[in-house]
C-alpha cells in the first residue's frame, strides 16, 4: 500500500527537493504551498521528471487552514501518513531590537503552523497505527549550540519547534514517530550542503522503519544535541 506524505513549503528550496525524494521512494506526495499557482508550477516541474505530486494550497499561518485541509483531503480519500513541517522564514534582528510582530510571525510559521497541522493529522495517524512527522529545525535553534546568529526570532522559534518535537514524542504512541532534522547550511543560502544532501535526513526520518527512533534531532542521519 502506498503511503501519502504532506509537505509544507514544497514549491521551492528544500521543500521542493523533499517532495522530489519522497516521491521517488514511491510515496504519494501532497505538495503544499502558500499560493496554489506556486504549488501547481512546482508539481508541473516534477511531472517533467516523471514524478506525480498533488499540488495543494496551504499557508501555515492561516487559522483553521490545517483542519480544513485535513477535511478536504479526507473527502478525496487521502490521509496523510507522513507530515513534513518544512515551511520557514528567516528574519534578521537582535532580541532587544526586533519588531515583536516579526517574532510572532516566526512563531506562527515555525511553531503554531506545525502544531495545528500535527493536531489535524496526528490523530488519524494514531488511529491507523502509522505515522511519521518530521519537523525541519536548524542549527540556529539548537540550545546546545548557544542559539547564536543574527536572527533572534528564527533562533527562538526553531528552538520551540524542537521542544514541540520532544514533547509530542512523549504523548504519541510508538507507531507515530516524530523527529526533527537539521538540514545543514544549504546551497540555496550560499552554504556548502547540496539540496539533495540537505533533504536526505528529512526523507530518511519520513520513511523510518517501525523500529526507528522517535523524539530525536538528527543531522546527516546521526543524533544531534537539542
Ligand atoms: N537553507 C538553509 O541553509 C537552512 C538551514 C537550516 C534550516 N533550514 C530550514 O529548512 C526549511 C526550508 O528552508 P529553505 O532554505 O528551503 O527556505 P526557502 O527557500 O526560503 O523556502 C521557504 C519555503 O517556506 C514557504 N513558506 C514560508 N512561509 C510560509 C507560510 N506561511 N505557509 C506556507 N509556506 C510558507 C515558502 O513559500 P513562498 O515561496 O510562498 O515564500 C517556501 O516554499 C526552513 O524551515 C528553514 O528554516 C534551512
Amino acid at each position: 500500500m502506498s503511503r501519502t506524505a504532506l509537505v509544507t513549503g514544497g514549491n521551492r528550496g528544500l521543500g521542493f527537493e523533499i517532495c522530489r525524494q519522497i516521491c521517488r521512494r514511491g510515496l504519494q506526495v501532497v505538495l503544499t504551498a502558500r499560493r496554489l499557482e506556486d504549488a501547481r508550477a512546482a508539481a508541473a516541474r516534477l511531472r517533467e521528471e516523471g514524478l506525480t505530486v498533488h499540488p495543494w494550497e496551504l499557508d501555515v499561518t492561516v487559522p483553521e487552514a490545517a483542519p480544513v485541509l485535513a477535511r478536504q483531503l479526507a473527502a478525496e480519500g487521502v490521509h496523510a501518513d507522513v507530515l513534513v513541517n518544512n515551511a520557514g522564514i528567516f528574519r534578521d534582528g537582535a532580541i532587544l531590537d526586533v519588531d515583536l510582530q516579526l517574532v510572532r510571525e516566526s512563531f506562527e510559521v515555525h511553531l503554531f503552523g506545525p502544531l495545528s497541522l500535527i493536531r489535524a493529522f496526528a490523530p488519524g495517524m494514531r488511529e491507523r497505527g502509522y505515522g511519521r512527522i518530521v519537523n525541519v529545525c536548524s542549527g540556529y535553534g539548537q540550545i546546545s549550540q548557544g542559539l547564536k546568529g543574527s536572527a533572534a526570532s528564527y533562533n527562538l522559534s526553531k528552538a520551540a519547534l524542537g521542544a514541540l518535537t520532544l514533547r509530542l514524542s512523549v504523548e504519541l504512541p510508538a507507531t507515530v514517530k516524530v523527529n526533527a532534522a537539521l538540514p545543514g547550511w544549504l546551497s540555496n543560502r550560499g552554504g556548502p550542503v547540496s539540496m539533495e544532501a540537505g533533504a536526505d535526513t528529512v526523507v530518511w526520518l519520513a520513511t523510518l522503519p517501525d523500529d526507528g527512533p522517535s523524539g530525536g534531532l538528527f543531522r546527516e542521519r546521526r543524533p544531534a544535541e537539542w
